[in-house]
């Protein structure tokens, strides 16, 4: 089965200290560092750009997940494999080209990876799975961190994960993800976690490792 995977969302770290933000996480245990990208407008908020990502990009090792959430991708796709992206995923509702987009992101040597919105059916990524190395369910209307959970979308992993059948590709959960959803997220077929106000809620860094073993072994 795939290997499980924390991936902190750094939306909800201290923008000022960024830097020393995702260090520490990379220390307390993440595996990957979840990137949220947000436009105010294929969103109703505004996070930052690759020019951010890539002024952390020095810090560690860890892999990447930068998750778009803009419309129009393919202009930015270039800036953010270069800023240092290893996982880029853009948003099946995002544009109405989203083959070209997964293959523009594969033609620039990253993994390609596809999101759907809490009201948009697994169904409409069918036709992609092969040209995808991760699926990513949000399970809530993306746009701001500490949200809380939409239930059906646990029903979406498990459908996820039958259209995912034997193929190396990840099944990533994002959206209201804490210790006490995890263990059901993973029965349900879910391998790559995304938690931010979980693990960065009191933006101590000292708390950080029991928060991410708090969901690792939930
Ligand atoms: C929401 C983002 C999420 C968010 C998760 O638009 O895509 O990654 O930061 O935050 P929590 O874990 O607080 O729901
Ligand atoms: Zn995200």
């Amino acid at each position: 089965s795939r290997p499980f995977r924390i991936a902190p969302s750094i939306l909800s770290a201290d923008f000022a200290r960024l830097g020393d933000e995702v260090r520490a996480i990379a220390e307390a245990g993440a595996d990957y560092i979840h990137i949220d990208v947000m436009d105010g407008h294929f969103v109703p908020n505004i996070s930052f750009g690759a020019p951010i990502m890539k002024a952390v990009r020095g810090v560690t090792d860890k892999v990447f997940d930068c998750h778009l959430m803009i419309s129009p991708t393919d202009a930015y796709l270039a800036d953010f494999a270069k800023g240092g992206a290893d996982i880029i995923t853009v948003h099946a509702e995002a544009g109405p080209h989203l083959h070209r987009s997964l293959q523009a992101i594969r033609a620039l040597g990253k993994k390609a990876g596809v999101a759907i919105n809490p009201a948009t059916p697994v169904s409409a990524i069918q036709h992609v799975i092969d040209d995808v190395d991760l699926v990513l369910i949000m399970s809530v209307n993306p746009g701001f961190g500490g949200q809380s959970f939409i239930p059906a979308s646990l029903e979406k992993v498990r459908e996820a994960n039958r259209l995912i059948g034997g193929r190396n590709v990840d099944l990533e959960i994002d959206g209201g993800v804490s210790a006490s959803n995890a263990l059901a997220l993973r029965e349900a077929g879910a391998n790559v976690l995304v938690a931010g106000s979980a693990i960065f809620a009191s933006n101590d860094p000292s708390t950080y490792a029991a928060r991410i073993a708090a969901i690792r072994n939930a």
